[in-house]
């Protein structure tokens, strides 16, 4: 989605900017823009495509200065153009603005400022809130911000810079992430913390309806009703090399490649063998209140989805409390029905998707009890929340999520463990699920360790047009992870199903040319699922199994098999998602897809 950087300070802002952009690239975008304001004069640069493109048309441009601001747009309103990016100016070149998020009332508020004379150039909401500043300044920025603000529905991250401000920068927010950065001499704003993690990591987060005015020494916030607030300095304890590709040829394979380690860090000092159980403090409820609870809805987006799916089975099978997952898109317009013992768990990676923050938000209007799991530090989900368990993943650059799902899914098996103990889960089976968990980080190093394998049949198939994934039980969402991974960065069509609903339609697919990849564990439903392989095997389609490490029969009845390790039934779903996640990448790889940039996708979904 759209990513913004602006800042303010003694040194060039044009490198600083470009930089940032660059960082903020993996959100996704159409289209982008800069603007630098010198000796009175706002410079602005905009091109379309990727930051290449805009790095081209600065060539030759004398943009310098210290106070700047920048953006990578995602198109909403009209098509991705030099004229619809950002940043924004004024019809005198005055002011120019970046907005991450949707003016509801720009039409509305276009007509308003054309009753007044006021020319239009672009198709975006954008312009009109810029002209809208412009219309109520008279002497400050800040305030002519505020006003404008107060006039817009919608939600918006924007910031703001005016050639009659040299030393001005102004930021807000609602809806839409904002994040200023303390430096020494300088201070930045941005969309993500990434985009200025190499000048600080001391940062404020913005919260809905804030208004920050920053200079190079010091900053100020006040609400939109112009009350002045305080705010903490947090420090964020990402490092550079965590946003780096560190010689690997993508980031996706880097964070599928990180998986033992992240695996490890989302149980650090949360599992106790002894006792068997999971130890989540920041979940913020004590073990009468867990005792209470007796229905929990989850709600999340794409993957997280499927990662809610999982702890569907997880919960419902080791606390036996009624789970309900919803997508979140569905869940907000519904007229949900709550009461005084549910909980409420939103996934998210990013902890800003517009879909689950409003879930999520409904479900607190409604008195539930709403944690979030998630896995960026300080984002709006995480903030909002009742409390909730970091993922601590650490970031995750590629659009396609390998390393935050598997994350989740631990989480969510502590948060089995734990509703579980405090009902009818045994010590002993607290204990031999925890000692299980603990053994999956090395049992990841060994199917990573298979990926030469994984390349040969992605070789093979990588010319297909169509997959469907089939799954049973607990793996049928990692089924559905693997098929939504291969969709969304190869492109290839690409469905999952439950293995046995094969035959009730998908099963009319089924030939030679469209390969299947099924997940055919050791568990209690594996000679359902091998039924399943026969009936695809007798249509003449290709069967690329992944098994359970042993299993010798399986070899003759598929066309390809793909080994994991044996693990606890509950927790098979974090090691069959691995080769999946593999085989989606050597695909798309091989078929010469942006990997890390899928077209049309942003990281971080924050419009509706
Ligand atoms: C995952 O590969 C996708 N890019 C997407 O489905 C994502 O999981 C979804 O948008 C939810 O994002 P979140 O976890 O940040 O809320």
């Amino acid at each position: 989605m759209c990513g913004i950087i602006g800042h303010v300070g003694q040194r060039e802002s044009l490198p600083i900017l470009m930089a940032g952009l660059r960082r903020l690239e993996y959100r996704g975008y159409d289209s982008a823009g800069v603007a630098v304001l010198n000796a009175g004069q706002l410079g602005v640069v905009k091109a379309v495509g990727k930051i290449k493109s805009l790095e081209r048309s600065l060539q030759g441009q004398e943009i310098a200065g210290s106070i700047g601001i920048a953006h990578t747009r995602w198109a909403t309103h009209g098509e991705p153009s030099v004229t619809n990016a950002h940043p924004h100016l004024d019809s005198d070149n005055e002011i120019a603005l970046v907005h991450n998020g949707v003016i509801e009332n720009y039409r509305t508020l276009k007509e308003f400022l054309s009753r007044s004379g006021i020319k239009f150039v672009s198709d975006t909401d954008t312009e009109v809130l810029t002209k809208l500043v412009k219309y109520h300044y008279t002497d400050s920025l800040t305030d002519a911000v505020r006003i404008a603000l107060g006039q817009v529905e919608g939600t918006y991250g924007i910031a703001v810079v005016s050639s009659k401000h040299p030393e001005t920068l102004v930021a807000a927010r609602k809806g839409s992430p904002l994040v200023i950065g303390l430096g020494d001499d300088e201070n930045f704003v941005a969309s993500d913390v990434s985009a200025m993690i190499e000048h600080t990591n001391r940062v404020l987060y913005l919260e809905d309806g804030e208004i920050a005015e920053i200079t190079p020494n010091d900053y100020r916030i006040i609400t939109i009703e112009n009350i002045p607030t305080d705010k903490a300095v947090e420090e964020v304890n990402w490092t550079l090399d965590e946003i780096e590709k560190q010689g690997y040829d993508h980031f996706m394979l880097k964070e599928i490649y990180e998986q033992p380690s992240t695996i490890r860090a989302a149980i650090r000092g949360r599992i106790n063998l002894e006792e068997g159980i999971a130890r989540l403090n920041g979940l913020n409820l004590q073990y009468d209140e867990l005792r209470r609870i007796k229905r929990v809805i989850i709600t999340a987006c794409g993957t997280s989805w499927h990662s809610a799916l999982i702890g569907e089975y997880m919960i419902e099978e080791l606390a036996r409390i009624p789970v309900e997952v919803e997508y979140a898109s569905e869940f907000r317009y519904r007229s949900p029905v709550f009461d005084d013992h549910t909980l409420l768990l939103a996934i998210s990676q990013s902890g800003e998707t517009a879909d689950t923050l409003a879930a999520m938000r409904e479900a607190r209007k409604h008195g539930v009890t709403s944690l979030g799991i998630v896995n960026v530090v300080g984002s709006t989900i995480a903030r909002e929340s009742d409390g909730g368990v970091y993922t601590h993943a650490g970031p995750e650059i590629g659009v396609a999520s390998t390393k935050a799902f598997t994350s989740q899914v631990m989480v969510l098996s502590m948060i089995a463990i734990l509703l579980g103990r405090m009902r009818n889960v045994s010590v002993q089976q607290g204990q031999e699920l925890i000692g299980l968990m603990r053994q999956l980080p090395d049992q990841i190093e060994a199917i990573l360790k298979t990926d030469d394998k994984i390349q040969e049949i992605a070789k093979a198939y990588h010319h297909h047009d169509n997959f469907l994934y089939l799954g049973r039980g607990i793996n049928f969402p990692a089924a559905l992870e693997g098929a939504l991974k291969l969709k969304e960065i190869s492109y290839i069509h690409a469905e999952g199903y439950p293995a046995a609903e094969m035959k009730h339609g998908p099963i009319a697919l089924i030939d030679e040319k469209m390969p299947v990849v099924v997940i055919a564990l050791k568990d209690p439903v594996y000679d359902k699922v091998m039924s399943n392989i026969e009936q695809v095997k007798a249509r003449n389609g290709n069967v690329i199994a992944i098994a359970s490490e042993g299993d010798t029969e399986i070899a003759d009845k598929v066309n390809h098999v793909i080994y994991v390790p044996r693990t606890h039934r509950l927790l098979t779903p974090i090691l069959s998602v691995l080769p999946l996640q593999l085989l989606a990448y050597h695909i798309a790889v091989m078929r010469g897809c942006n990997v890390d940039q899928p077209r049309n996708l942003a990281k971080s979904v924050t419009v509706e």
